[in-house]
């Protein structure tokens, strides 16, 4: 333990083994296990019902574990005082439609505790950082969509939050309200802030996180840099001209025929640069032209597919060998 406590310090988060069932016995959570270092963008990417919200309500003591084992900004899971240093966007919010954007930020600063003076510097100082500070005095019944949710940036940010927690912040935003979203997550980063987002779009993900973790029902299946996940899976695709001879295949590489054309793609997976090598000299020495080599690795999109059709398959392989049993 003790010699952990200077790896423990740089988290933000660090969640051991949190479960929920809700009733009815809807296992939401089962065992997460999450570590988010500070001052990063950390991405929770899951399908609908992996249980990313229940995770951050949790984390913002809305909904009760089952059992919580870890820490949030360093203390126990579910340790109120500590919500002070925490920002928090919920999924799906809407305020009042008759206050104003900057009544509204200053509703949540008051809910902060914060003194009148601050509170007022504060809602101002944030309204500007999102781009608000000229329809601050507008009803939010008058704002779009993404004026509403850059309202609820400001809000999220009001208390001045060491980790801010953000759940689907570009729900329903146009593609231009979401590049301002996009560049208000890493305002957020560069003034030392940690940011944790959840959401089902992976692009966006892909774009703004440093660290990504991916939930499918209920478990984080994976977790790292995006540089860590997919690091296995470096592939090289070679063009050539005309068919590809049959002994690629020996190689474990396989090939598929340009659509309309003449050209051919191989792909060989490897991580060995020699090999690639190899590879490309006995293709010239059957006198095949190349006409193109390139990296490529699986996208995050790739990655998460695979992830689901996996846990599908063994949901239904348990589920089949349930039914078996059964019969
Ligand atoms: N209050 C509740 N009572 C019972 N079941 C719930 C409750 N809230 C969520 N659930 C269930 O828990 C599971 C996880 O839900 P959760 O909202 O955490 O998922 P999510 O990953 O945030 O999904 P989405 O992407 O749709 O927002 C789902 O099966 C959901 O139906
Ligand atoms: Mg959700």
């Amino acid at each position: 333990m003790v010699a952990n406590a200077a790896t423990r310090d740089d988290l933000a988060l660090d969640l051991v083994d949190v479960t929920k069932t809700y009733s009815g016995k809807v296992h939401a959570l089962r065992g997460v296990a999450m570590q988010v270092p500070r001052g990063q963008i950390f991405g929770l990417l899951g399908p609908n019902g992996a249980g990313k919200s229940t995770l951050v309500k949790i984390i913002t003591t809305i909904v009760r574990p089952t059992t919580a084992r870890g820490t949030v900004l360093g203390a126990p899971i579910g340790h109120r005082p500590t919500l002070a240093r925490v920002g928090y966007l919920p999924e799906h919010h809407r305020f009042p439609q008759y206050l104003t954007g900057r009544q509204c930020v200053e509703f949540f600063g008051a809910m902060s505790l914060m003194r009148r003076p601050e509170r007022r510097a504060r809602t101002a100082a944030m309204l500007d950082v999102v781009g608000m500070a000229a329809w601050a005095d507008r009803r939010v019944g008058t704002y779009s969509k993404g004026m509403q949710q850059r309202t609820g940036l400001a809000a999220a940010l009001v208390n001045d939050p060491e980790l801010v927690i953000l759940d689907e912040p570009t729900d329903g935003v146009d593609p231009v309200g979401r590049r301002e979203i996009r560049d208000c997550l890493l305002a957020m980063r560069d003034q030392g802030r940690t940011v944790f987002l959840n959401s089902h779009l992976l692009g966006e993900v892909e774009l703004v996180s440093d660290r990504v973790a991916i939930m499918l029902q209920g478990k984080v299946e994976r977790q790292g840099s995006m540089a860590e996940l997919t690091h296995d899976s470096r592939s090289w695709r070679i063009a050539i001209e005309g068919a590809a001879p049959p002994w690629i295949s020996e190689l474990g590489a396989t090939a598929a025929a340009a659509p309309a054309g003449t050209r051919t793609t191989i792909d060989f997976k490897t991580d060995d640069l020699a090999a690639v090598q190899a590879m490309i000299d006995r293709l010239r020495a059957a006198g095949v032209s190349i006409v193109g080599v390139h990296e490529t690795r699986e996208s995050l999109e790739d990655l998460f597919m695979r992830l689901v059709r996996d846990v599908d398959g063994r949901a239904k392989a348990v589920g089949a060998a349930q039914i078996g049993r059964g019969g």
